[in-house]
């Protein structure tokens, strides 16, 4: 991409997502299939109070939010591109001592090699997810740490028709490129995780891949 598309992108991201969230939380989606969705897979993780997590592309930070009950000593991290989520995550009282950042994360991610034991990316790898973005993820992993991917995946035959119902549903063009299970597993281990888990979190796959 040059550099005017991605600046062209990440404005319509920043667009988009600074309107979208307004009233999610009351909307049938959200209560009885993201957020119960977001609490399987913190089942999935199943954090310590000392485990160190981020947040990529974490929006207002509702799996930050639910995260904060268990891990009640370890680093609570969110970055978004998008100023006006993170700054009602930093309105949330649960998030009060959570490291909120606003940041492009195709721009890097602004933390030390080896800060986190977990990383999770919810119905947002679609729009960042390239070698570049995950030899970061990978970076600010330690050792044995682990990526959570929970996003849209079908077969690559019909990507095209879920990029299409997706940007149709949304209306911004932002809302395409996704991949297959194998494209997605292939690109993951491309920078060195192994992908250890690989399963539906109905009709999403969850993929979670480590760091070898
Ligand atoms: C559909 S929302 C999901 C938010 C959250 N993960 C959740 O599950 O509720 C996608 C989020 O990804 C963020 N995003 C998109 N592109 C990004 C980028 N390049 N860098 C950081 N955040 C990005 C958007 O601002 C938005 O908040």
């Amino acid at each position: 991409m040059t550099q005017a598309s991605l600046d062209a992108r990440a404005k319509a991201e920043i667009e988009f997502f600074g309107s979208f969230f307004e009233g999610w939380d009351r909307t049938l989606s959200h209560r009885f299939y993201f957020l119960p969705n977001l609490r399987r897979l913190l089942v999935a993780i199943n954090p310590t109070p000392d485990t160190n997590l981020i947040d990529l592309g974490c929006g207002v930070g509702y799996l930050l939010t639910e995260a904060s009950a268990r891990i009640t000593e370890g680093v609570l991290a969110g970055i978004d591109i998008t100023p006006a989520v993170i700054e009602a995550a930093r309105a949330d009282p649960k998030l009060r001592r959570a490291d909120l950042r606003v940041c492009d994360i195709r721009a890097g991610l602004p933390w030390p090699d080896n800060s986190f034991d977990v990383a999770t990316a919810t119905s947002t790898f679609h729009h960042w997810g390239d070698t570049e973005t995950l030899k970061e993820v990978w970076r600010i992993l330690r050792p044995g740490g682990k990526f959570y991917i929970v996003d849209w995946c079908v077969p690559k035959l019909l990507t095209p028709l879920l990029d299409w119902i997706m940007i149709r549903w949304s209306g911004c063009w932002i809302n395409g490129g996704y991949c297959s299970k194998k494209e997605l597993h292939q690109l993951v281990e491309s920078v060195g995780f192994k992908v250890t888990h690989s399963g539906l979190m109905p009709p999403m796959l969850l993929t979670v891949g480590e760091k070898q």
